[in-house]
């Protein structure tokens, strides 16, 4: 049955948003990172056609041929027409990670098979009235179906008062991630490689993603 949480296909986190580079793939890929490193097996399934996680993690492969100490994050590409096949293979993993294209209101069957079948959707939303416009309906409409979801507030910059604003205009739309992932003008070099902030035990901006890892952690039970 679709959404059967079983022990084979582990915990499943659906990142999703309508609004196109909201931060879905940034998420995903330091979320996939964060389970490796925390000893779990994470699976990445990418329904974006542009492919941005499955070729990110092409790069990773190939740069763990030189450095096997970076984390295994497997990724396969797969079609949201197809959904129902996709989320079979899951199986052996303890967490998959599923990056969706923004057009979500063009898959609205598909995004609520794969919501099901998620123990948690994450809603990456950059903070301007552009994004918010957008999150809003989205958060609220996946909350009155019955899915536990979060906005995550990318880009932010707590010294404007525009951040206050929307932040505040979300939380009355849905539930709002307590961390924010600031504004971190480096966030793609590390990719370049395949690698994340969080594989740079020194990098300026690895606490938001390890605090957004521990709030994930805890909402989904792992
Ligand atoms: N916190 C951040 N600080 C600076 N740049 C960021 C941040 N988050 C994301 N970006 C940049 O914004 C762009 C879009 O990010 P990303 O690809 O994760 O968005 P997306 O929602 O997956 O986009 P799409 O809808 O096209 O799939 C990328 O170039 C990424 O490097
Ligand atoms: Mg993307």
């Amino acid at each position: 049955m679709v959404g059967k949480k079983t022990r084979e296909t582990g915990r499943t986190i659906l990142i999703s948003s309508p609004k196109g580079g909201s931060g879905k793939s940034v998420l995903a890929r330091h979320l996939l990172v964060s389970a490796a490193q925390a000893g779990l097996k994470p699976f990445g399934l990418d329904f974006d056609r542009q492919q941005t996680l499955t070729k990110w993690g092409a790069r990773r492969d190939k740069t763990r041929e030189a450095f096997p100490d970076f984390a295994a994050t497997p990724i396969e590409a797969a079609e949201l027409q197809n959904w129902r096949g996709a989320l079979q293979r899951r199986n052996g993993y303890d967490l998959t990670i599923m990056d969706t294209p923004p057009s979500v209101e063009d898959h609205l069957p598909a995004i609520d098979g794969l919501g099901v079948a998620a123990d948690l959707i994450l809603v990456p939303a950059v903070c301007t009235q552009d994004d918010v416009e957008a999150v809003g309906p989205w958060i609220r409409m996946l909350t009155e179906k019955g899915f536990r979801a979060a906005v995550v507030l990318n880009r932010a910059n707590r010294r404007t008062s525009s951040f206050a604003r929307m932040r505040g205009a979300l939380i009355k739309a849905g539930p709002v991630c307590p961390t924010e992932i600031p504004q971190l003008e480096d966030i793609h070099v590390p990719s370049i490689k395949g690698l994340t902030l969080l594989d740079y035990s020194k990098s300026r901006g690895i606490a938001p993603f390890e605090e957004i890892w521990t709030y994930v952690r805890r909402e989904i039970g792992l």
